[in-house]
């Protein structure tokens, strides 16, 4: 769960909303098209973080308003907008988690893989600024397709001589998210207990939620996997035709950002039982990057989490092999976007 923490204890007697939070901690975070239909409610659910001093808004557009909007509520961060590449660097400076949303969503009918062209461009030039102005903070890369955008990142990161594989993320926070909803709902079991890691990638079958690893342990039939595995799969899909041509998902991918935000702000002020599966750089199978279980510290990833690779069923082995070249082939044409250019 998003561990909001509100802090009841230290209320006011006059501050009798529950969104009335103390600041525990002073980080910066950075949202990088933030006017977008993820970026706001992302940024109001950082706007509720105890851990956030200073929130940056970045967008090309409309983010002005955002800000000022935000900025009315009575949490601790201090909310500022930057519109344009000219307050590109500014936004940046000092930030210590840079989040990336920035790019087109799909419509109907459209993969992942579709929205390539647009947004490895808009992801190259945003990482080359993160590159230049803020290279330690981690880096939480949300535009699609992240099987490519992260390579994407990886590549600039590199050409800049500031890459550091345990601070770069493709965030697939909402595949888990939507994985424990979907178990607990199947299995009625309590919602906050369900925890589902979920490997390989953000697209189709490269999505392999691995249901034989679900806590609390819980037995499925074989077509109780079947259904399930499917419907993670294609929940972003799911949403796409019920939003029948206004977008993606937004609210839930804010709010599995979101957790994602906290978990990384956590483990930076020092605590040593932050856990979260990601799409990184990985030694974990033959693929360059893969998402798995990692757990995260002050400096970015701690360590690679092997065990949910092991012992995996007959039906998540033979997933595994099935999404690798898929896979493969999206973190190769990521990586040669970023080298085929001047
Ligand atoms: P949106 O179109 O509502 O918002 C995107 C925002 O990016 C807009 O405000 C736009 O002005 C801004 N933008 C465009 N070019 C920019 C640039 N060069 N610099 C800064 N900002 C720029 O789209 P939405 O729904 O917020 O989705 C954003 C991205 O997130 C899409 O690529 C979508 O596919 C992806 N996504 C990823 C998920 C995941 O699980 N990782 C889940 C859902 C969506």
């Amino acid at each position: 769960a998003l561990r909001a923490s509100v802090a009841p204890k230290a209320q006011k007697p006059n501050q009798r909303s529950q969104y009335v939070l103390q600041p525990q901690a002073s980080y910066k975070v950075a949202i990088l098209g933030a006017a977008g239909g993820i970026g706001q409610p992302l940024a109001l659910l950082i706007k509720m973080s105890p851990l956030v001093s200073t929130l940056n808004l970045y967008d090309i557009a409309n983010v002005k308003g955002v800000a000022a909007d935000l900025s009315h509520c009575n949490t601790p961060s201090q909310v500022l907008d930057f519109t344009g590449a000219s307050e590109l660097g500014n936004c940046l400076k000092g930030v210590n988690v840079v989040v990336i949303p920035a790019g087109v969503p799909r419509k109907p009918g459209m993969t992942r893989d579709d929205l390539f062209n647009i947004n490895a461009n808009i992801v190259k030039t945003l990482v080359e600024a993160v590159a230049d102005n803020c290279p330690d903070a981690f880096i939480h890369i949300i535009s699609n397709p992240v099987n490519s955008t992260v390579p994407i990142a990886a590549e600039v990161l590199k050409q800049k001589g500031v890459y550091d594989p345990k601070k770069l993320f493709g965030v697939t926070t909402l595949d888990v998210v939507r994985a424990n909803t979907f178990v607990a709902q199947k299995k009625n079991l309590k919602l906050i207990d369900v925890d589902v890691p979920v490997v390989g990638g953000h697209a189709g079958i490269t999505i392999l939620p691995l249901l034989s690893k679900a806590k609390p342990s819980v037995s499925f039939t074989d077509e109780e996997v079947e259904q399930l595995t499917v419907r993670i799969q294609n929940a972003g899909t799911e949403v796409v035709e019920a939003k029948a041509g206004a977008g993606s998902a937004t609210l839930s991918m804010g709010y599995a950002a979101a957790r994602f935000v906290e978990s990384s702000l956590r483990a930076l002020d020092g605590d040593g039982d932050v856990y979260e599966c990601s799409f990184v750089q990985s030694n974990l199978t033959d693929l360059p990057f893969f998402a798995s279980r990692i757990k995260l510290g002050r400096k970015g990833i701690e360590a690679w989490i092997p065990s949910d690779l092991e012992g995996l069923t007959e039906y998540e082995q033979k997933a595994l092999e099935a999404l690798k070249p898929e896979l493969k082939a999206s973190i190769e044409k990521g990586i040669a976007f970023v080298q085929k250019q001047p």
